[in-house]
């Protein structure tokens, strides 16, 4: 009987002990400080709060931030005039929410007011008008665009990485959900967006051809594709005659992976300030030596594009918090019951055993720690993209989340239409003898990532 008051009062006495090592824990930061003002010290509350705001300001970056990239889109092709169509101020026939999805735009449903929603699903929403499109511009729902009306006029246009590097759930309509960071869009058609850009000079002066040349290169990348080699080497087709445009990889799920890009052209940092710069004509400096090289660049080497330098930077001051969202956003589970389980878990051990998958794909991060490139020879596959980068070579795909990607096929330009096609060429290529079960059982596991 007598000890039970004692007990309570040493759990009243231990709940006021943790409490005051609470506050004192998430007090030390500050403490540390006024008593040596030399060092911050690093308290875990202090890394946790610092990153919470890193990572949230990288993603109103990733969303949202066009670098000024407007000076491209706007001032050089004049991509707006063609969205708005002749009858809004621009030219031709304008970009009605039709062809907008059509060519893979999506729509963030967050954006829109509850009575747009409704008239949505009613199917009371004009969809074959361009004013419908300056609308949703105007509420910024367009994923990865940023327009600017005046009036009913839209009077610029810019481009953000969700523009590829974004998807949405289709929660209301195919096209029109919940944004999906990081998830590459494979519907996108980057290329017959730009071909509709009434001025194309940019690139006819850049690449010494006429426009109907670069409409053509342009309109063969289809969806999902993107060539980001095209300003710096000139080369729009591989030598078979394919389109020389490489698959959008997603960007999640890239957390202790080395280099980045189909080539591994260098860390996420890098490519964030080369792509912001160079792909989407953002206002940022810009320090890769390896672009004078001209006789594998000829054309960034001509233009200068290793040493970019700006009046005025809007890219390097967001590079840092933009790298922390990419870090933060983990590749998405495959959802339950879209992979057999049993067939999986065999398919493990041949990832792992004589499939010899995990030598390269080393679980968990499915690339190599360390450097993560591949010979064209060693893949058994051609050079052709390998030397349109720095490293003639192929980087280890990490394959988790590759569920979210099934769509434009396997490998950086998509040819292996299917994850069994992509094992029939390992199966071949290293002489694996795998039987027919062993394939499937893979096959199983790769879909369970
Ligand atoms: C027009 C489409 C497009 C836009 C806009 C775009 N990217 Fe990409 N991104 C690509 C393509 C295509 C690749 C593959 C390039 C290659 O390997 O040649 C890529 C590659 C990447 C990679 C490498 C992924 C990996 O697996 O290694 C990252 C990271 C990335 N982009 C982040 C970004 C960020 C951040 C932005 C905005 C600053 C951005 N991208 C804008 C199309 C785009
Ligand atoms: C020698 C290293 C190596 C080995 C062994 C290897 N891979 Fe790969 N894997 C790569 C490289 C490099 C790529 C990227 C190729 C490219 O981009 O063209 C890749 C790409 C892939 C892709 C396509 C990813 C995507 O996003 O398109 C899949 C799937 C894949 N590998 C699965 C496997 C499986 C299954 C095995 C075992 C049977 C295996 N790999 C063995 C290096 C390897």
């Amino acid at each position: 009987m007598l000890s039970i008051p004692s007990t309570r009062d040493g759990i009243a006495h231990g709940l006021l002990a943790a409490a005051l090592g609470v506050l004192a824990w998430s007090l030390s930061p500050a403490l540390a400080v006024a008593s040596d003002g030399h060092f911050r010290s690093h308290s875990l509350f202090q890394v946790v709060r610092d990153t919470t705001r890193a990572v949230r300001r990288g993603r109103e970056t990733f969303r949202y931030d066009t670098f000024g990239d407007e000076a491209f889109w706007t001032d050089t092709l004049r991509l707006h005039e063609a969205i708005a169509g002749a009858d809004l101020g621009g030219v031709g026939d304008g970009v009605d929410p039709l062809t907008a999805l059509a060519v893979g735009l999506k729509v963030d449903v967050r954006k829109l007011p509850r009575s747009l929603r409704r008239a949505l699903r009613r199917g009371d929403v004009d969809l074959t008008s361009p004013a419908t499109t300056l609308a949703l511009l105007q509420l910024d729902a367009v994923v990865g665009l940023r327009g600017t009306l005046n009036g009913d006029q839209l009077t610029s246009i810019g481009i953000t990485c969700a523009l590829c590097h974004s998807t949405v759930d289709d929660s209301l309509a195919p096209g029109i959900g919940r944004r999906l960071d990081g998830w590459a869009n494979r519907d996108l058609n980057p290329g017959v967006i730009i071909a509709l850009a009434p001025d194309l000079s940019a690139f006819t002066n850049l690449l010494g051809v006429d426009e109907a040349t670069v409409k053509a290169v342009l309109n063969s990348w289809g969806p999902g594709k993107f060539d980001a080699s095209l300003l710096l080497d000139g080369k729009a087709f591989r030598p078979d005659g394919g389109s020389a445009a490489v698959l959008i990889p997603p960007a999640f799920g890239l957390a202790g992976v080395n280099l980045h890009t189909w080539t591994g052209w260098g860390g996420i940092s890098h490519w964030n300030a080369f792509v912001a710069t160079l792909e989407m004509g953002g206002q940022g400096t810009l320090y890769d030596p390896r672009l004078n090289d001209f006789s594998r660049f000829p054309v960034a080497a001509a233009n200068n594009f290793g040493n970019v330098r700006p009046e005025v930077d809007r890219v390097t001051p967001k590079l840092a918090d933009l790298q922390m969202y990419q870090l933060a956003l983990q590749a998405p589970g495959a959802p339950r019951n879209s992979f057999d389980r049993q067939a999986a878990e065999r398919g493990k051990a041949v990832f792992s055993g004589s499939g010899d998958c995990a030598r390269c794909h080393v679980p968990p991060l499915f690339t190599e720690p360390g450097w993560n490139l591949h010979t064209p020879v060693e893949m058994g596959i051609d050079a052709f993209q390998a030397e349109r980068g720095p490293e003639d070579r192929y980087r280890t795909a990490p394959l988790r989340g590759l569920w979210t990607h099934t769509k434009g096929g396997f490998y950086h330009d998509g040819r292996f239409a299917t994850l069994l096609d992509v094992i029939e060429h390992y199966d071949a290529h290293f002489d694996l003898a795998l039987s027919g079960d062993q394939k499937n059982d893979l096959v199983e596991y790769l879909k369970s990532l």
